[in-house]
């Protein structure tokens, strides 16, 4: 741990009209005042600007556009003490059918935020995942450590194992002010519907039977997203320059068993769902062993309980139809034209 927190007091998150992003611009609201934060994000079908709606105007100011764009990019950073970087084209399924905006996104994007940061002397925050590192066989209890060796799978993953590399040689050979996070899978309010949990939970609320790719014993290591944000803060603040920290917390279960958590939710039976093809490349289980950030930074997750930070899922999806229900049906679109 440094000595003396950073602290920052104006930063741009990229991606916060996303998932992970927009929780975080949340968290940032409700727990550090005097911070004001500038979003940054294109507004693809992943973004939705009803995420961070409602947020105090002098807090928060929304800016739409394209992390691949150096001009603009330069000229937010040249105005921020820090960025924390979440933008990226983020699904799997969609980076199978065309990996191009992938590239383009998660790997372009990157190189223009980490150049500004470099010409300002800005912090930067680079927010990763656990798919970088591949996949752990089902019977071994091993688990992603800082020092596991990148084996990326999919040219979702891929893309960000290129991400995170110029990162770190960003570090190396500029003395970029840098640190890198990879986390496991996130769930809470906010998630796009195509994504498992969901797509489950908007599937059962609208009485169709949920379907499961091949045979369910796929493991994610699950973490509420709200766990996420706050070890962001925490390395952001804290974290030591040039680190990468795995961020999880210990909530490992197989697909089969999420699914059953949530047909339990519904009350219904826990075989009442489908089958369907895998995949191909699906990893078999991804683990986190995160003692180092609880070791170094004293870094803990708050929402533990995995079946009521479901149900709370659940109860969010519930009152927020409107939010989900527009993309609800080109999603199901897109999946029916993967045989999915
Ligand atoms: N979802 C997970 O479980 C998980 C786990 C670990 C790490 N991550 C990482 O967290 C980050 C956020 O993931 P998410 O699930 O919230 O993704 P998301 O797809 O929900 O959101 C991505 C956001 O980035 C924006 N965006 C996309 N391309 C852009 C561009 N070129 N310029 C500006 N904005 C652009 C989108 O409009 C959207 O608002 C990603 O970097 C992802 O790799 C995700």
């Amino acid at each position: 741990m440094t000595d003396t927190a950073f602290e920052p007091r104006r930063i741009v998150v990229t991606g916060g009209c996303g998932f992970i992003g927009s929780n975080f611009v949340h968290h940032v609201v409700r727990e550090h005042p005097g911070v004001h934060v500038t979003v940054l994000d294109k507004l693809t079908y992943a973004g939705n600007p009803g995420n961070i709606a409602g947020l105090p105007a002098d807090r928060v100011e929304l800016v739409v556009g394209d992390i691949c764009d150096e001009g603009l990019v330069d000229r937010l950073v040249a105005d921020a003490d820090a960025v924390v970087h979440y933008a990226a084209e983020s699904h799997n399924d969609n980076s199978i059918a065309d990996p191009s905006p992938f590239l383009e996104t998660n790997v372009r994007g990157t190189y223009a935020l980490i150049e500004a940061c470099r010409r300002h002397d800005v912090r930067y925050h680079h927010v990763s995942t656990d798919e970088v590192y591949g996949d752990l066989p089902l019977d071994d209890p091993a688990r992603f450590t800082e020092e596991t060796p990148y084996r990326p799978s999919s040219p979702y993953s891929s893309t960000k194992a290129a991400s995170d590399m110029l990162v770190r040689a960003w570090v190396r050979t500029f003395g970029l002010a840098a640190t890198i996070s990879n986390c496991s899978n996130n769930y809470g309010p906010y998630q796009h519907v195509e994504k498992f949990i969901p797509r489950q939970i908007t599937n059962l609320i609208d009485g169709v039977r949920p379907r499961l790719y091949g045979d369910g014993r796929n493991v994610r290591d699950w973490i509420h997203t709200e766990d996420h944000s706050s070890a962001v803060w925490c390395i952001l603040t804290r974290g030591r320059i040039g680190e990468t920290y795995l961020i999880g917390a210990d909530g490992e279960r197989d697909n089969l068993a999420v699914l059953r958590e949530i047909l339990r939710a519904f009350g219904r039976p826990e075989d009442d769902f489908d089958w369907v093809r895998d995949r191909p490349g699906h990893d078999r289980r991804y683990a986190i062993d995160s003692s180092k950030l609880r070791r170094e930074l004293g870094w803990e997750p708050r929402h533990t309980d995995f079946a009521s930070g479901l149900a709370e899922t659940i109860e969010w999806y519930r009152e927020n139809e409107p939010w989900w229900r527009p993309a609800k049906e080109a999603t199901e679109a897109r999946y029916r034209a993967q045989g999915q």
